[in-house]
């Protein structure tokens, strides 16, 4: 089958994935079982990497079909920065409450989230660079 016919398909199913993790995301935190809520977090999860695996799949066929609505780079810069400065911004915050927060088993939980915020800062800042 060739990309012009495979596109349209994949092109489905990646949008059938982004209106999962939509209407997972919108509702996530307003559901108050928690055993529900990390049930459709791990579905929300699967459906951002079967949507990374359909949009990598779509972005390597055929280099003249894109995804649509695909933003452009002057945007994705801008998307960066704005992220750049959240990173920023929870790290700072996630520091703050650690201090304020004295229960040893909460602070250990907190702890790698925010472990994962200078992550975060690092990827955000790496990608800006390879935009230069
Ligand atoms: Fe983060």
């Amino acid at each position: 089958m060739d990309s012009e016919k495979v596109f349209p398909i994949l092109k489905q199913d990646l949008d059938f994935e982004i209106r999962a993790i939509n209407l997972y995301y919108e509702n996530l935190f307003s559901i108050g079982d928690s055993k529900t809520r990390s049930t459709l977090l791990r579905i929300l999860i699967d459906s951002l990497r079967h949507a990374l695996t359909i949009a990598n799949i779509i972005s390597s066929i055929n280099s003249d079909l894109k995804i649509q609505d695909e933003i452009p780079r002057e945007k994705l810069i801008a998307v960066l920065n704005r992220g750049l400065k959240e990173e920023m911004e929870s790290e700072e915050i996630y520091q703050e409450h650690m201090k304020l927060i004295v229960d040893p088993e909460v602070i250990k939980k907190i702890r790698p989230i925010f472990g994962d915020e200078i992550l975060h800062e690092k990827l955000v800042k790496d990608l800006l660079n390879k935009l230069k």
